[in-house]
């Protein structure tokens, strides 16, 4: 586990904080930077709440969100399995297995590379981290069929209501290995892999269920290459990887590896760097696009293991010059200077 920034080398630094400002950028809802200037730990707090209030399915009594109750209950019934629990997207009811699967993977990297610097907090952050990986352990059933989202985007945002009382179709939407979706497994897979690191030191047993789902996810996702969007349809274009599959398959093999210790996992990388685009120039790390992440933990790796060979140091340049372009303000920030790739006041929502 690293070190607080505090004490470390310039660039480990560097790389920390942009880490904490992508999941930051990822995870807080911007109703924190309304809230008092630089009291982190009350933003923390509230963003673990925040997730608190995103749940669907059957609330536990430790739930510390007085006006949400049980909904979604009925979730995976047209499809006559059990899909309930899992979170809501946004304001809207509708649950987008895309993007969940990547916010498992982000709360658990900052778990991972944080958790003991978040005092009282990390109880409720691995609570967080759990409820998105049950649910996605309810999601994949082995080997090939993978229910990618609950709710039908179109009929949903037709008209708004809380989900206690929503009547809209639940629909239930599929991969499997005839209509394949690599994006959608591959982060399924890295989700499952990083929440295994984090849930670990609480949880031994559930984090080993968590790292064997993973590693069939990514033989799924690996055998069986498409995108999502081309096997579901147009209920896939709320949340379409317009950067195609290598991200994730490159960045689940990455959080397998770093999981489990498998070789095959950074042979894997090793091997498909070319088609992977290991060594990418990306200028962005979001819910679609996410070498620069893998980027970032091939780099760690390379450093902790005194790796030096040619695909590490390409690699190793790809994320500082990623991380360069945060710190050297290339982006946006906001007043207390929280780097953000896109404008969310110029991003409108899909039609
Ligand atoms: C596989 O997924 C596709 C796309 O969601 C679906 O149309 C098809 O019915 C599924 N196949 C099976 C055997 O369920």
């Amino acid at each position: 586990m690293m070190a607080p920034p505090r004490n470390a080398g310039d660039s480990r630094a560097a790389l920390v904080s942009v880490v904490v400002a992508l999941a930051a950028l990822l995870s807080l809802p911007a109703a924190v930077r309304a809230f008092g200037a630089s009291d982190y730990q009350d933003a923390l707090a509230k963003c673990t709440l925040f997730y608190e209030a995103q749940r669907s399915g059957a609330l536990p009594s430790s739930n510390r969100v007085s006006w949400r109750g049980d909904s979604g209950l009925l979730d995976g019934q047209l499809a006559g399995v059990d899909l309930t629990g899992g979170y809501y997207d946004a304001g809207d009811n509708v649950k987008f297995g895309f993007p969940m699967a990547f916010t498992v993977t982000m709360l658990s990297w900052s778990v991972v590379e944080y958790g003991n610097s978040m005092g009282g907090e990390l109880g409720n952050a691995r609570a967080a981290i759990r409820w998105g990986s049950d649910y996605i352990l309810k999601a994949f059933q082995p080997p090939s069929t993978l229910y990618a989202q609950v709710g039908n985007g179109d009929a949903d945002h037709s008209c708004w209501m809380r989900p206690e009382n929503m009547d809209t179709p639940r629909t239930v939407y599929q991969v499997n290995a005839s209509s394949p979706g690599t994006d959608i497994a591959g982060e399924f897979a890295a989700a499952l892999a990083a929440a295994s690191i984090a849930l670990r030191p609480s949880d031994g047993s559930y984090a080993d269920k968590l790292l064997s789902t993973a590693r069939q996810l990514f033989t799924f996702a690996d055998t069986y290459r498409g995108l999502y969007y081309d096997s579901i349809g147009p209920q896939a274009r709320f949340y379409q990887s317009y950067s195609g599959y290598n991200d994730e398959l490159l960045w689940a093999a990455t959080w397998l590896h770093r999981a489990s210790g498998d070789g095959t996992y950074l042979d894997y990388v090793v091997n498909n760097q070319g088609p992977l685009n290991a060594a990418g120039s990306a200028t962005e790390f979001s819910w679609d696009s996410k070498t620069a992440g893998a980027d970032i933990l091939l780099a760690r790796q390379a450093l902790s293991c005194g790796q030096t060979n040619e695909l590490y140091t390409h690699i190793r340049m790809a994320a500082e010059t990623f991380v360069c372009y945060f710190v050297n303000k290339q982006v946006p920030t906001t007043p207390n200077g929280l780097g953000y790739c896109q404008d969310p006041t110029l991003t409108s929502a899909p039609t």
